[in-house]
């Protein structure tokens, strides 16, 4: 089992030196801080074809949250520490752990250790990707802690061995991570794509914002290997891409949202199937659902996207706000542009 998980961390540690390269392991300043937003799924990552390196079995597309996500506050120090939105955690905690075991792949006889202070402006765990923005948050401090400048592409792979999606969650917009083909993920990485829509909105029902019950590596390992409905998943994606993109730069939310829903509603169905299932759906999540196909019905445009927990993401535009707003006056509203 050590010896699996030592051949892990170091293929793991290649990847993050290759493409840090011949630039130092010495902070360059005393501190430094940075924010990433969160970002949605357009069309989801769900599956991995290397565990280690947390490359994807397909390519997905998100969109930023704006001024949700998480800014992060890197020191070094001779242990690591973590304060995660004010409370210092414990070492044991799986969190604290998941991060100490991040951070070993900048450490250096320099910098043994490092203190994080990170404050998530998302309920975390609660399937709103705060580990997205919270890992690609910690990359750009990383950078503007040892000064390295490194390119975005590099960015976003370092994230990826954080968090897979966190690897979309390095820039604003619309980003598309392209899945790769190379064993050592050096060419799977997020992109932006060029175009901006301002009048888009995300509507966040936070139907839970407490930690979910199983966690989405344990929930994708567990859909790949057993799921009868995980075949179809590549070619549903690889369809679901094109349309996003063509839906995207014609500005088309009947065609953005009809995707993107069909795409969350196709994950979940293969996470269903799989043995023993993975539901993250709760009563209330239904009951978001009908309260959407309400709206709809009275000719509102409006979608809805979900990813690893209970809680429904909307999309729609500025000028259905209000009516949106009627029927989820709880209603969190994110914007990108
Ligand atoms: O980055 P992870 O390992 O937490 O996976 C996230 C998976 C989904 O949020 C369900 C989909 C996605 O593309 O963000």
């Amino acid at each position: 089992m050590s010896g699996t998980g030592g051949l892990e961390s170091d293929r793991r540690l290649a990847a993050a030196r290759a493409v840090i390269g011949e630039r130092p392991l010495r902070p360059a300043r005393a501190s430094a801080e940075a924010y990433a937003p969160a970002n949605i799924a357009l069309v989801k990552y769900w599956g991995k074809r290397d565990e280690a390196l947390r490359l994807p079995v397909t390519g997905s597309l998100s969109i930023s949250l704006g001024d949700l996500g998480t800014r992060t506050r890197l020191t070094p120090a001779e242990a690591d520490r973590v304060v995660l939105n004010g409370v210092a955690l414990s070492a044991e905690d799986p969190f604290a752990r998941r991060l100490s075991g991040f951070l070993d792949l900048f450490r250096s006889p320099v910098a043994p250790g490092f203190a994080v202070e990170t404050v998530n402006t998302v309920p975390t765990a609660a399937g709103l990707a705060s580990s997205a923005s919270g890992f690609a948050a910690l990359v750009l401090a990383m950078d503007a802690l040892m000064d390295w400048s490194l390119p975005e592409r590099a960015r976003s792979i370092l994230a990826r061995l954080g968090s897979g999606s966190a690897c979309r969650s390095v820039r604003a917009g619309f980003m598309e991570w392209r899945c790769g083909e190379r064993a050592d993920g050096s060419d799977s990485f997020a992109e932006p794509l060029p175009d901006i829509w301002p009048a888009l909105r995300i509507g966040l029902v936070v139907v839970e914002a407490g930690p979910k019950p199983i966690g989405s590596g344990e929930a994708m390992r567990r859909t790949c290997a057993t799921s009868p409905l995980y075949a179809a998943w590549p070619a549903t994606v690889a369809r679901d891409l094109t349309e996003t993109r063509a839906a995207i730069a014609a500005r088309d939310l009947e065609r953005l949202g009809v995707t993107a829903e069909g795409n969350a509603m196709a994950m979940h169905a293969t996470m269903i199937a799989a043995r023993p299932s993975v539901c993250y759906w709760t009563a209330s999540t239904l009951d978001a659902l009908r309260r959407l196909r309400v709206l709809r019905e009275e000719g509102v445009a409006v979608y809805a996207t979900m990813d690893a927990g209970p809680n429904v993401k909307l999309l729609f535009e500025q000028s259905a706000e209000s009516a949106v707003l009627r029927q989820f006056p709880n209603l969190g509203i994110a914007r990108s542009f």
